[in-house]
Protein backbone atom coordinates (compact mmCIF):
# COMPACT_ATOMS: atom_id res chain seq x y z
CA UNK A 1 0.00 0.00 0.00
CA UNK A 2 1.25 3.34 -0.32
CA UNK A 3 1.66 5.30 2.84
CA UNK A 4 2.79 9.05 3.38
CA UNK A 5 6.66 9.53 4.63
CA UNK A 6 5.38 10.93 7.91
CA UNK A 7 3.30 7.75 8.79
CA UNK A 8 6.45 5.66 8.10
CA UNK A 9 8.69 7.81 9.85
CA UNK A 10 6.09 8.38 12.77
CA UNK A 11 6.31 4.72 13.36
CA UNK A 12 10.03 4.13 13.10
CA UNK A 13 10.67 6.84 15.64
CA UNK A 14 8.21 5.19 18.42
CA UNK A 15 10.02 1.90 17.54
CA UNK A 16 13.54 3.31 17.57
CA UNK A 17 14.38 2.58 14.00
CA UNK A 18 15.81 4.20 10.65
CA UNK A 19 14.54 3.42 6.63
CA UNK A 20 16.83 2.87 3.88
CA UNK A 21 15.61 5.32 1.35
CA UNK A 22 16.79 3.85 -2.42
CA UNK A 23 16.51 5.41 -5.58
CA UNK A 24 15.19 3.89 -8.59
CA UNK A 25 15.16 4.39 -12.19
CA UNK A 26 14.48 0.72 -13.44
CA UNK A 27 12.98 -1.86 -13.41
CA UNK A 28 15.14 -3.87 -12.07
CA UNK A 29 16.41 -1.44 -8.83
CA UNK A 30 12.78 -1.64 -8.56
CA UNK A 31 12.36 -5.34 -8.17
CA UNK A 32 15.47 -5.65 -5.81
CA UNK A 33 14.29 -3.11 -3.17
CA UNK A 34 11.53 -5.25 -2.99
CA UNK A 35 12.31 -8.42 -3.13
CA UNK A 36 14.60 -7.58 -0.33
CA UNK A 37 11.65 -5.57 1.43
CA UNK A 38 9.37 -9.18 0.99
CA UNK A 39 12.10 -11.24 2.45
CA UNK A 40 13.00 -8.81 5.39
CA UNK A 41 9.24 -7.72 5.76
CA UNK A 42 10.37 -3.83 5.61
CA UNK A 43 8.74 -1.25 5.06
CA UNK A 44 9.98 0.84 2.37
CA UNK A 45 10.84 4.03 0.40
CA UNK A 46 11.60 4.27 -3.13
CA UNK A 47 12.91 7.56 -4.40
CA UNK A 48 13.02 9.43 -8.00
CA UNK A 49 15.83 12.03 -8.37
CA UNK A 50 15.33 14.44 -10.98
CA UNK A 51 18.16 12.58 -13.40
CA UNK A 52 16.02 9.35 -12.78
CA UNK A 53 12.74 11.29 -14.07
CA UNK A 54 14.84 12.47 -17.20
CA UNK A 55 16.05 8.60 -17.65
CA UNK A 56 13.25 6.65 -17.41
CA UNK A 57 10.83 9.22 -17.88
CA UNK A 58 8.09 10.42 -15.51
CA UNK A 59 5.28 7.90 -16.18
CA UNK A 60 7.65 5.08 -16.55
CA UNK A 61 8.42 5.55 -13.32
CA UNK A 62 5.23 6.37 -11.79
CA UNK A 63 4.19 3.08 -13.28
CA UNK A 64 7.19 1.38 -11.98
CA UNK A 65 6.72 2.53 -8.24
CA UNK A 66 2.40 1.50 -8.65
CA UNK A 67 3.66 -1.66 -10.32
CA UNK A 68 5.44 -2.74 -7.24
CA UNK A 69 2.73 -1.67 -5.04
CA UNK A 70 0.75 -3.50 -7.19
CA UNK A 71 2.61 -6.94 -6.89
CA UNK A 72 3.58 -6.17 -3.33
CA UNK A 73 0.51 -5.06 -1.57
CA UNK A 74 1.35 -5.96 1.86
CA UNK A 75 4.55 -3.98 1.52
CA UNK A 76 4.08 0.17 2.57
CA UNK A 77 5.87 2.15 0.39
CA UNK A 78 6.53 5.88 0.47
CA UNK A 79 7.01 6.87 -3.32
CA UNK A 80 9.10 9.84 -2.54
CA UNK A 81 10.66 12.69 -4.87
CA UNK A 82 14.16 13.29 -4.07
CA UNK A 83 15.63 16.70 -4.21
CA UNK A 84 12.98 18.97 -5.88
CA UNK A 85 14.55 22.22 -6.89
CA UNK A 86 11.56 24.78 -6.44
CA UNK A 87 7.90 24.58 -5.41
CA UNK A 88 6.64 23.93 -8.99
CA UNK A 89 8.78 20.41 -8.90
CA UNK A 90 7.38 19.19 -5.63
CA UNK A 91 3.58 20.15 -7.01
CA UNK A 92 4.00 18.44 -10.53
CA UNK A 93 5.06 15.24 -8.21
CA UNK A 94 2.29 15.86 -6.30
CA UNK A 95 0.21 15.42 -8.92
CA UNK A 96 2.06 12.74 -10.54
CA UNK A 97 1.20 10.33 -7.14
CA UNK A 98 3.78 10.89 -4.97
CA UNK A 99 3.35 10.68 -1.23
CA UNK A 100 6.38 12.68 -0.32
CA UNK A 101 8.70 15.65 -1.94
CA UNK A 102 11.63 16.38 -0.90
CA UNK A 103 11.79 20.59 -1.56
CA UNK A 104 15.83 21.03 -1.30
CA UNK A 105 15.97 24.65 -0.64
CA UNK A 106 19.69 24.45 0.60
CA UNK A 107 20.38 24.93 -3.21
CA UNK A 108 18.73 27.28 -5.94
CA UNK A 109 16.65 26.16 -9.29
CA UNK A 110 20.24 25.14 -10.43
CA UNK A 111 20.49 22.42 -8.32
CA UNK A 112 24.18 23.96 -7.90
CA UNK A 113 23.92 27.42 -6.09
CA UNK A 114 23.81 27.18 -1.78
CA UNK A 115 21.12 29.66 -1.19
CA UNK A 116 20.48 32.05 1.85
CA UNK A 117 18.15 30.98 4.75
CA UNK A 118 15.45 32.93 4.22
CA UNK A 119 15.34 31.55 0.85
CA UNK A 120 14.96 28.33 2.30
CA UNK A 121 12.76 29.07 5.02
CA UNK A 122 10.07 30.87 1.85
CA UNK A 123 10.58 28.23 -0.29
CA UNK A 124 10.29 25.01 1.67
CA UNK A 125 7.57 26.83 3.93
CA UNK A 126 5.18 27.11 0.69
CA UNK A 127 5.49 23.21 -0.46
CA UNK A 128 4.58 22.29 2.83
CA UNK A 129 1.33 24.45 2.84
CA UNK A 130 0.78 23.02 -0.65
CA UNK A 131 1.68 19.65 0.33
CA UNK A 132 0.19 19.23 3.28
CA UNK A 133 -3.21 20.04 2.04
CA UNK A 134 -2.85 16.92 -0.40
CA UNK A 135 -1.60 14.62 2.48
CA UNK A 136 1.73 14.85 0.78
CA UNK A 137 4.91 14.64 3.38
CA UNK A 138 7.94 17.43 2.87
CA UNK A 139 11.29 17.28 3.59
CA UNK A 140 13.50 19.71 4.15
CA UNK A 141 17.51 20.26 3.90
CA UNK A 142 19.05 22.70 5.88
CA UNK A 143 22.89 23.25 5.22
CA UNK A 144 24.57 21.84 2.24
CA UNK A 145 26.54 18.22 1.63
CA UNK A 146 30.05 18.47 1.35
CA UNK A 147 33.77 17.00 2.73
CA UNK A 148 34.78 18.75 5.58
CA UNK A 149 38.09 18.24 4.24
CA UNK A 150 38.08 19.86 1.37
CA UNK A 151 35.02 21.57 1.21
CA UNK A 152 33.68 20.65 -2.21
CA UNK A 153 30.32 18.56 -2.58
CA UNK A 154 32.02 15.73 -3.85
CA UNK A 155 30.12 14.36 -6.25
CA UNK A 156 31.80 13.96 -9.67
CA UNK A 157 28.23 13.70 -12.03
CA UNK A 158 26.78 17.61 -10.40
CA UNK A 159 24.51 16.28 -7.98
CA UNK A 160 25.03 18.90 -5.14
CA UNK A 161 26.58 22.09 -5.21
CA UNK A 162 29.16 24.04 -7.04
CA UNK A 163 32.48 25.20 -5.75
CA UNK A 164 33.61 25.78 -2.45
CA UNK A 165 31.33 25.59 0.73
CA UNK A 166 32.21 27.30 3.75
CA UNK A 167 32.96 25.50 6.90
CA UNK A 168 29.66 26.61 8.56
CA UNK A 169 27.45 25.44 5.62
CA UNK A 170 28.78 21.81 6.07
CA UNK A 171 27.62 21.16 9.65
CA UNK A 172 24.00 21.51 10.35
CA UNK A 173 23.59 24.51 12.68
CA UNK A 174 21.54 22.50 15.76
CA UNK A 175 19.30 26.22 16.71
CA UNK A 176 18.85 27.10 13.09
CA UNK A 177 17.22 23.47 13.35
CA UNK A 178 15.22 24.23 15.80
CA UNK A 179 14.08 27.42 13.95
CA UNK A 180 13.95 26.22 10.82
CA UNK A 181 11.43 23.50 11.67
CA UNK A 182 9.28 26.00 13.27
CA UNK A 183 8.89 28.21 10.47
CA UNK A 184 8.39 25.61 7.86
CA UNK A 185 6.43 22.75 9.56
CA UNK A 186 8.52 20.09 7.57
CA UNK A 187 8.14 16.68 8.46
CA UNK A 188 11.39 15.38 7.67
CA UNK A 189 14.74 17.22 8.19
CA UNK A 190 18.14 16.51 5.77
CA UNK A 191 21.25 17.99 7.89
CA UNK A 192 24.42 18.01 6.51
CA UNK A 193 27.24 15.99 8.79
CA UNK A 194 29.97 15.80 5.97
CA UNK A 195 28.83 13.26 3.86
CA UNK A 196 28.04 13.67 -0.22
CA UNK A 197 26.53 12.17 -2.97
CA UNK A 198 28.30 9.83 -4.95
CA UNK A 199 31.33 7.42 -4.46
CA UNK A 200 34.15 9.88 -3.68
CA UNK A 201 33.17 10.90 0.02
CA UNK A 202 36.27 10.17 2.01
CA UNK A 203 39.98 9.81 0.75
CA UNK A 204 40.53 7.57 4.08
CA UNK A 205 38.17 5.71 6.39
CA UNK A 206 36.11 8.48 8.15
CA UNK A 207 37.24 10.42 11.56
CA UNK A 208 35.14 12.25 13.88
CA UNK A 209 36.50 15.48 12.05
CA UNK A 210 35.17 14.25 8.79
CA UNK A 211 32.42 12.70 9.56
CA UNK A 212 30.10 14.01 12.68
CA UNK A 213 27.95 11.87 14.06
CA UNK A 214 28.08 14.34 16.81
CA UNK A 215 26.45 16.63 15.33
CA UNK A 216 23.34 14.29 14.50
CA UNK A 217 23.25 13.81 18.63
CA UNK A 218 23.64 17.95 18.90
CA UNK A 219 20.58 18.36 16.64
CA UNK A 220 18.52 15.65 18.28
CA UNK A 221 19.34 16.60 21.51
CA UNK A 222 17.58 20.07 20.32
CA UNK A 223 14.90 19.07 18.06
CA UNK A 224 14.04 15.67 19.42
CA UNK A 225 10.42 15.43 17.58
CA UNK A 226 12.06 16.05 14.29
CA UNK A 227 12.82 13.04 11.94
CA UNK A 228 16.51 13.32 10.67
CA UNK A 229 17.28 12.21 7.18
CA UNK A 230 21.16 11.65 6.30
CA UNK A 231 21.89 11.88 2.89
CA UNK A 232 24.95 10.42 0.72
CA UNK A 233 24.81 7.31 3.22
CA UNK A 234 26.10 4.86 0.35
CA UNK A 235 29.02 2.91 2.90
CA UNK A 236 31.28 2.19 -0.94
CA UNK A 237 31.61 -1.46 0.15
CA UNK A 238 35.47 -2.13 -0.31
CA UNK A 239 34.23 -5.90 -1.88
CA UNK A 240 32.84 -4.26 -4.61
CA UNK A 241 35.19 -1.86 -5.58
CA UNK A 242 37.99 -5.09 -5.74
CA UNK A 243 34.96 -7.02 -7.61
CA UNK A 244 34.57 -3.84 -10.47
CA UNK A 245 38.47 -3.05 -10.30
CA UNK A 246 39.40 -6.74 -10.80
CA UNK A 247 37.16 -7.28 -14.11
CA UNK A 248 38.20 -3.99 -15.69
CA UNK A 249 36.95 -1.22 -13.81
CA UNK A 250 39.12 1.52 -12.89
CA UNK A 251 37.67 3.39 -9.41
CA UNK A 252 39.94 4.97 -7.15
CA UNK A 253 40.39 4.09 -3.20
CA UNK A 254 37.76 5.72 -1.79
CA UNK A 255 35.74 5.30 1.23
CA UNK A 256 31.79 5.91 2.30
CA UNK A 257 29.63 6.16 5.75
CA UNK A 258 29.93 2.73 7.61
CA UNK A 259 27.07 1.25 8.30
CA UNK A 260 27.81 1.25 12.47
CA UNK A 261 28.53 4.73 12.00
CA UNK A 262 24.52 4.98 10.25
CA UNK A 263 23.20 2.71 13.02
CA UNK A 264 24.32 5.08 15.44
CA UNK A 265 22.69 7.51 14.26
CA UNK A 266 19.50 6.16 13.94
CA UNK A 267 19.99 6.15 18.01
CA UNK A 268 19.72 9.56 17.48
CA UNK A 269 17.02 10.58 15.74
CA UNK A 270 17.73 9.71 12.18
CA UNK A 271 14.87 7.76 10.32
CA UNK A 272 15.66 8.02 6.47
CA UNK A 273 19.02 7.04 4.96
CA UNK A 274 19.53 7.97 1.48
CA UNK A 275 21.35 5.35 -0.95
CA UNK A 276 22.12 5.34 -4.41
CA UNK A 277 25.73 4.42 -5.06
CA UNK A 278 25.85 1.34 -2.84
CA UNK A 279 23.24 -0.08 -5.60
CA UNK A 280 25.03 1.06 -8.07
CA UNK A 281 28.37 -0.40 -7.31
CA UNK A 282 26.82 -3.79 -6.65
CA UNK A 283 24.76 -3.65 -9.73
CA UNK A 284 27.91 -2.87 -11.89
CA UNK A 285 30.47 -5.05 -10.36
CA UNK A 286 28.13 -8.45 -10.86
CA UNK A 287 27.65 -7.09 -14.24
CA UNK A 288 31.58 -6.24 -15.26
CA UNK A 289 31.91 -9.70 -13.56
CA UNK A 290 29.46 -11.88 -15.77
CA UNK A 291 30.48 -10.48 -19.18
CA UNK A 292 33.95 -11.14 -18.20
CA UNK A 293 33.43 -15.37 -17.10
CA UNK A 294 30.72 -15.58 -19.73
CA UNK A 295 31.66 -13.62 -22.65
CA UNK A 296 29.55 -15.67 -24.94
CA UNK A 297 26.61 -14.84 -23.20
CA UNK A 298 24.03 -11.72 -24.89
CA UNK A 299 20.75 -12.48 -23.31
CA UNK A 300 20.54 -8.89 -21.38
CA UNK A 301 18.27 -10.56 -18.79
CA UNK A 302 21.18 -12.95 -17.92
CA UNK A 303 23.11 -10.27 -16.97
CA UNK A 304 20.96 -8.32 -15.26
CA UNK A 305 19.79 -11.05 -13.00
CA UNK A 306 22.39 -10.97 -11.89
CA UNK A 307 22.57 -7.34 -11.09
CA UNK A 308 19.38 -7.48 -9.79
CA UNK A 309 20.52 -10.31 -7.29
CA UNK A 310 23.74 -7.83 -5.96
CA UNK A 311 21.71 -5.08 -5.36
CA UNK A 312 19.11 -7.26 -3.43
CA UNK A 313 21.91 -8.51 -1.48
CA UNK A 314 22.94 -4.80 -0.68
CA UNK A 315 19.13 -3.70 0.08
CA UNK A 316 18.69 -6.76 2.66
CA UNK A 317 21.82 -5.85 4.54
CA UNK A 318 20.85 -2.32 5.22
CA UNK A 319 17.28 -3.50 5.86
CA UNK A 320 18.65 -5.60 8.60
CA UNK A 321 21.44 -3.28 9.84
CA UNK A 322 18.99 -0.12 10.04
CA UNK A 323 16.29 -2.60 12.32
CA UNK A 324 13.98 -1.88 9.44
CA UNK A 325 13.83 -5.45 9.19
CA UNK A 326 10.29 -6.79 10.63
CA UNK A 327 8.19 -4.12 10.66
CA UNK A 328 6.55 -3.53 7.72
O1 LIG B 1 20.80 12.90 -5.17
C1 LIG B 1 21.57 12.04 -5.57
C2 LIG B 1 21.12 10.73 -6.06
O2 LIG B 1 22.22 9.86 -6.01
C3 LIG B 1 20.52 10.82 -7.44
O3 LIG B 1 21.47 10.84 -8.44
O4 LIG B 1 20.69 12.63 -10.01
O5 LIG B 1 22.27 10.83 -10.78
O6 LIG B 1 19.85 10.31 -10.31
P1 LIG B 1 21.04 11.18 -9.97
P1 LIG C 1 24.77 8.20 -2.05
O1 LIG C 1 25.39 8.79 -3.28
O2 LIG C 1 25.72 8.14 -0.91
O3 LIG C 1 24.18 6.85 -2.32
O4 LIG C 1 23.57 9.18 -1.59
C1 LIG C 1 22.33 9.19 -2.24
C2 LIG C 1 21.48 10.36 -1.81
O5 LIG C 1 21.72 11.07 -0.86
C3 LIG C 1 20.28 10.61 -2.65
O6 LIG C 1 19.56 11.74 -2.25
ZN1 LIG D 1 20.66 13.43 -1.54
Amino acid sequence: ALISMRQLLDHAAEHGYGVPAFNVNNLEQMRAIMEAADETDSPVIVQASAGARKYAGAPFLRHLILAAIEEFPHIPVVMHQDHGTSPAVCQRSIQLGFSSVMMDGSLGTDGKTPTDYAYNVDVTRRTVDMAHACGVSVEGELGCLGSLETGMAGEEDGVGAEGKLDHDQLLTDPEEAADFVKATHVDALAIAIGTSHGAYKFTQPPTGDTLSIQRIKEIHARIPETHLVMHGSSSVPQEWLEVINQFGGAIPETYGVPVEEIVEGIKHGVRKVNIDTDLRLAATGAVRRFLAENPAEFDPRKFLKVSTAAMKDVAKARYEAFGTAGQA
